[in-house]
């Protein structure tokens, strides 16, 4: 059935947690009074995250220093972190399903966050973005559709698995990594900033995804299969964000130190949500 909050999430505002709210006003249809409090929570935070990472970015001359520099950040993270460790390697189902429902803001909103900014694009890169999009709704087919690979994990944890009930408790940090995406793709003047990001989420997955893969394999989690099958579409994923920059610079030039401070934002967001989901897991469970 639906509910008065699938309708409006944000009704579900609290006025105490500026990202969970922030998250509810994006995922609601705007008003000028909710755009307005949008765009104060983003002045507020990541319009001067980013410029912070921007004054700490060498600036890059060319695309090739661009696609360097994003090997370098890459292969930085390839061993991932303690928490990603854990992860694959200790953490028991109890805590990896808390793991899971930290993450179902994310698997069941899947990629919906990135449709603004194709528009913004120039048309060559827009055809590479929506090739991209076009798998992450499982080309229509609802069986083959990210966020019902997600919702086929959840079902296996026993978790929910509509959008209203897994905010129960989510972190703060999650909701800064959903919520750096609406501003990129919507409202960063700058679109370079949207691309670097998703350029850097793409090639970054099938590394980090294997963490998770392999924590499923160890559990006898039947459903693992969101993360396998981002190990391997990202890989493609990856080739065509590529594909989107190089059209983008075609058509319109391009400044390559936006793309690497947009994969310097996602870096440390993503990051710091697998941190956090992770320390809530073990946290939860501690003494059971
Ligand atoms: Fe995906
Ligand atoms: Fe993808």
């Amino acid at each position: 059935m639906t509910t008065a909050v699938d309708k409006d999430l944000s009704l579900l505002r609290t006025g105490d947690r500026p990202q969970r709210d922030l998250f509810l006003d994006n995922r609601s249809v705007p008003t000028a009074a909710r755009y307005a409090r949008i765009e104060a929570a983003e002045a507020d935070w990541i319009v001067p995250l980013v410029a912070d990472i921007e004054a700490d970015t060498a600036p890059l001359a060319t695309r090739a220093d661009w696609v360097a520099a994003l090997a370098v950040l890459l292969a930085e993270e390839r061993d991932g972190a303690p928490s990603s460790r854990y992860l694959a390697d200790e953490a028991t189902r109890e805590q990896f399903a808390v793991v899971v429902e930290e993450f179902a803001p994310d698997g069941l909103t899947e990629a919906q966050n990135f449709f603004p900014a194709v528009a913004r694009l120039p048309i060559r890169a827009q055809m590479a973005v929506m090739r991209v999009m076009i798998d992450e709704f499982g080309c229509g087919n609802i069986a083959q559709a990210h966020s019902q690979l997600y919702r086929d994990l959840l079902a296996e944890l026993d978790l929910p698995d509509e959008l209203p009930e897994v905010l129960r408790d989510t972190n703060d940090e999650t909701y800064a990594f959903l919520n750096s995406f609406y501003w990129l793709a919507s409202r960063a003047v700058d679109v370079e900033y949207f691309l670097g990001a998703l350029a850097y989420l793409e090639a970054a997955i099938p590394d980090a995804f294997a963490f998770q893969a392999r924590a499923c394999e160890r559990l006898g989690i039947a459903n693992g299969r969101y993360y396998t099958e981002h190990i391997h579409i990202d890989d493609f994923h990856m080739r065509e964000m590529q594909t989107a920059i190089k059209e983008y610079e075609a058509a319109r030039g391009l400044d390559p130190t936006k793309l690497l401070v947009g994969a310097t934002l996602l870096s440390s967001l993503l990051g710091a949500a697998m941190d956090a989901a992770v320390a809530k897991a073990v946290a939860k469970t501690a003494g059971r």
